[in-house]
């Protein structure tokens, strides 16, 4: 008979329980369960609801089934539904009435919304460590590179120059923000639920604020009926982690553009590559690739939960247990990417002299023209047209921009001076930048030191 069978003359039709367990991946929870347990637990017993004695027991009893559930001796059946209900049952079966008393004044709505906070928790103390160790990796390999310079893109054309460190710590300020969301996501997360009961909380004498110190939360849920019904904050971590991957997937791609053979700027370690099962001078950029796809699986999750919830009448309804599948797998996707990519970055290798050749181009520094004209007085928009008019003719006579003379760039610019003549130099043209965010030497070099500071 299921532990809530006592008003149901028929349970147990083999279809229906595998269509409502959730064992199979609800089972994670075991150790946030038994948490939440023993500190429910030693508050009744504080109170007055149960024995000390029989608190005692249970507490004791608990260790032993984590301890077993940890060595991969507990037997899952569909049968028993939940992780709730087989650690339960299988306290009941050792300690007889007993375990019977430790489910007072609790349901499983506000249980499994507590280990799902639990969990949640740490899993964000995870994620964002796992974020940190990647803005790590990028800046060690910036702070390697410092003085690279690459041809930047708008539209994937060829822009203006830049340093590759300026590239790669763009990608560390947005990963800093997606570890900020997260964290800012824990405050909502940490904040603790039990004694909310099916809905109602409980006529019981509990103490609320005891579990919540036990287990170290922020403060007690204000509202029986919130605490049961809403995921919103497995939503918001759904839409962190989704965030998250939109970053990874267009690092990813600027990874798979560079290590093509059109670009040539970097090349990925053997090790995070596979080659063709056909073609065997391939070496494909898989870890890049895979985890831009992986980005459409995080999609998935938030989508997946914000449907899940979407209409829902208060409190809670059955659905909610379907919550776990897209939470945890999106976990488990960003832990998937967390772990690959740091060391991917850390091996790959550059090539700095394709980099500047790339870079030398110099239509790259027509910007630098334009603004030198402004520097002397020439408004901007007169001196993008007179800049424009200069690229056009070094087209029809197909001249790169360096190779025109003072007096063919006068054509077009009557106020050039032979200083113009060496605005062409792409190194040049980075120095130039040095103010607040910008790509110039000294401006990056402080961008890497905050950094290396900060992640330190
Ligand atoms: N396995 C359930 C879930 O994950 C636990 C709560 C069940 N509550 C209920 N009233 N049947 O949502």
């Amino acid at each position: 008979m299921a532990l809530w069978g006592g008003r149901f003359s028929e349970t147990g039709r083999a279809e229906l329980t595998e269509f409502s367990e959730s064992i199979s991946f609800d089972k994670r929870l075991y150790k946030h369960d038994i948490m939440g347990s023993k500190a429910h637990v030693t508050m009744l017993a504080a109170q007055g609801i149960i024995p000390a004695a029989t608190a005692d027991a249970i507490k004791a009893k608990l260790d032993e089934i984590k301890a077993m559930i940890d060595r991969g001796e507990m037997e899952f059946k569909a049968e028993l539904e939940d992780i709730h209900m087989h650690i339960e049952s299988t306290l009941i079966d050792a300690l007889g009435n007993e375990g019977a008393r430790l489910h007072s004044a609790r349901s499983r709505n506000d249980q499994v919304a507590l280990d799902i906070r639990l969990y949640l928790r740490d899993e964000l103390d995870c994620l964002i460590a796992g974020i940190r160790e990647f803005q790590r990796a990028l800046v060690g390999l910036a702070a390697e590179h410092p003085e690279v310079i690459m041809p930047g893109f708008t539209h994937l054309q060829h822009a203006q120059v830049v340093l590759f460190a300026h590239h790669l710590l763009a990608y560390v300020e947005m990963l800093d923000r997606d570890a900020e969301r997260l964290a800012d996501c824990r405050k909502r997360v940490n904040v603790m639920p039990l004694g909310s009961g099916a809905l109602a909380g409980s006529t019981l004498p509990i103490n609320r604020e005891m579990v919540c110190e036990q287990l170290n939360f922020s403060r007690v849920t204000r509202n029986s009926m919130d605490a049961v019904a809403d995921r919103d904050f497995a939503i918001e971590t759904a839409s962190a982690l989704a965030i998250f991957g939109m970053h990874v997937s267009r690092l990813s791609e600027d990874i798979i553009l560079w290590s093509s053979q059109e670009f040539g700027f970097i090349e990925l370690a053997d090790a995070f590559c596979t080659g063709s099962s056909l073609m065997p001078q391939k070496k494909n950029p898989d870890v890049a690739e895979l985890s831009r796809g992986k980005t459409a699986r995080l999609y998935g999750s938030l989508t997946s939960l914000l449907t899940l919830c979407k209409g829902l009448p208060l409190t809670y309804n059955r659905d909610l247990q379907e919550d776990k599948i897209p939470l945890f797998d999106a976990i488990d996707t960003a832990h998937a990417i967390l772990k690959v990519y740091p060391p991917m970055i850390a091996t790959m290798s550059i090539n700095p002299e394709r980099m500047r050749e790339m870079a030398s181009d110099p239509a790259l520094m027509a910007t630098d023209v334009a603004e030198k004209l402004v520097e002397i007085g020439v408004p901007f928009r007169t001196a993008h047209h007179r800049v424009g008019s200069l690229v056009k003719y070094c087209r029809e006579n197909n001249k790169a921009l360096d190779e025109v003379t003072l007096e063919e760039m006068q054509i077009t610019i009557p106020e050039a001076t032979a200083e113009f003549l060496t605005l062409f130099d792409p190194g040049e043209s980075v120095a130039k930048r040095e103010i607040t965010g910008g790509t110039g030497y000294k401006a990056v070099r402080s961008q890497l030191d905050y950094w290396i500071n900060t992640l330190k």
